[in-house]
């Protein structure tokens, strides 16, 4: 078990306060269209800054537009310290339809889009939000290359890979981060995590909350939460962040009350009986 550092510095430069924030709730359901509450959107975005996170994951994609759209009315111009990192890989054909879309030259497209929207000359993390089966994944990682030769992306990263995908990548790009599924309910990603953290690589566990059966009542993660006066979705991102050290959360939220309370989750520091519990208990269900 590790002791929470604070900070990570993605691509070896850019430092970024580790617990981050997800703009894919800031949307319509569906991540479709406006959100319910825009003001409530907004001023959970304008609180970012002030809770001193200054690591936002978004994208193309979330909305579409509507996310990156409401990052810059609420925060541009950005301060010298915020991250903004966007995504593409995906069309979007209605609520909850989501279509790898690999092609370069659409690639590069949104890429374009995302810096007109986000207001920015460089994007400080660019993800290729799913690696598309139906393009050769060379050509993808070409066009990754060519957004960080043309100077419009400064890191890029990966998201729902698999190790051999990220070495596959690497002859193109460096690796900055990598972008996949993984919390204390479903830790299919444990292998993708290690090498990340053997190679320097930031790892963005999306669906960080999640916890799935651990959160019942009378459960070892609900009895640890009460103990820390803490709620299980606190523990469960205090469990990430001391998992590794380049792990990099991003819970998300519509709700500036949830925000606050995912942001405190960072001075949460679990006990070695503690983390070592859960991490049994999980890695156990996963074998089931
Ligand atoms: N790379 C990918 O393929 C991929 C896929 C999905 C997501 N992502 C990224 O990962 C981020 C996080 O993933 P996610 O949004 O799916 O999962 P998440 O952050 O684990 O969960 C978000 C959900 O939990 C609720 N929530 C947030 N804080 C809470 C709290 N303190 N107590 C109770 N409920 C809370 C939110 O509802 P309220 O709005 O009501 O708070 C929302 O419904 C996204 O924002 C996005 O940036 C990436």
């Amino acid at each position: 078990m590790t002791t929470p550092r604070p900070t990570f510095k993605i691509g070896g430069d850019a430092e970024i306060r580790r617990l981050g924030f997800g703009a894919m709730r800031i949307t319509g359901p569906g991540i479709w269209g406006a959100p319910a509450d825009r003001a409530e959107a907004i001023r959970v975005l304008r609180r970012l800054p002030e809770l001193e996170v200054n690591f936002i994951d978004t994208a193309d994609s979330y909305g579409p537009n509507v996310s990156e759209e409401l990052i810059r009315e609420a925060l541009h111009p950005y301060g010298a310290a915020m991250l903004v990192a966007t995504k593409a890989g995906f069309a979007r054909t209605g609520p909850n339809q989501w279509t790898p879309h690999g092609r370069p030259e659409y690639l590069i497209q949104q890429a374009y889009g995302s810096l007109q929207r986000l207001g920015i000359e460089q994007i400080g993390l660019w993800q290729l939000h799913r690696i598309d089966p139906v393009v050769p994944r060379d050509e993808q990682f070409g066009a990754v290359r060519h957004l960080i030769d043309s100077g419009m992306v400064r890191h890029a990263g990966l998201s729902e890979v698999s190790v051999a995908d990220i070495k596959a990548a690497s002859k193109y790009f460096k690796v900055a981060t990598v972008q996949n599924r993984f919390n204390l309910g479903d830790r299919g990603s444990e292998d993708v995590l290690d090498y990340c953290t053997a190679h320097g690589i930031g790892f963005i566990p999306w669906f960080p909350l999640a916890a799935g059966e651990l959160t019942r009542p009378g459960s070892l993660l609900d009895t640890i939460a009460r103990n820390h006066h803490a709620s299980v979705a606190q523990i469960a991102l205090a469990w990430l962040l001391q998992r590794s050290p380049v792990i990099l959360p991003i819970p998300g939220t519509s709700r500036v009350a949830h925000l606050e309370e995912n942001v405190a989750a960072g001075a949460i520091t679990l006990s070695d009986r503690e983390f070592c519990e859960l991490d049994r208990a999980t890695s156990q269900r996963q074998q089931r």
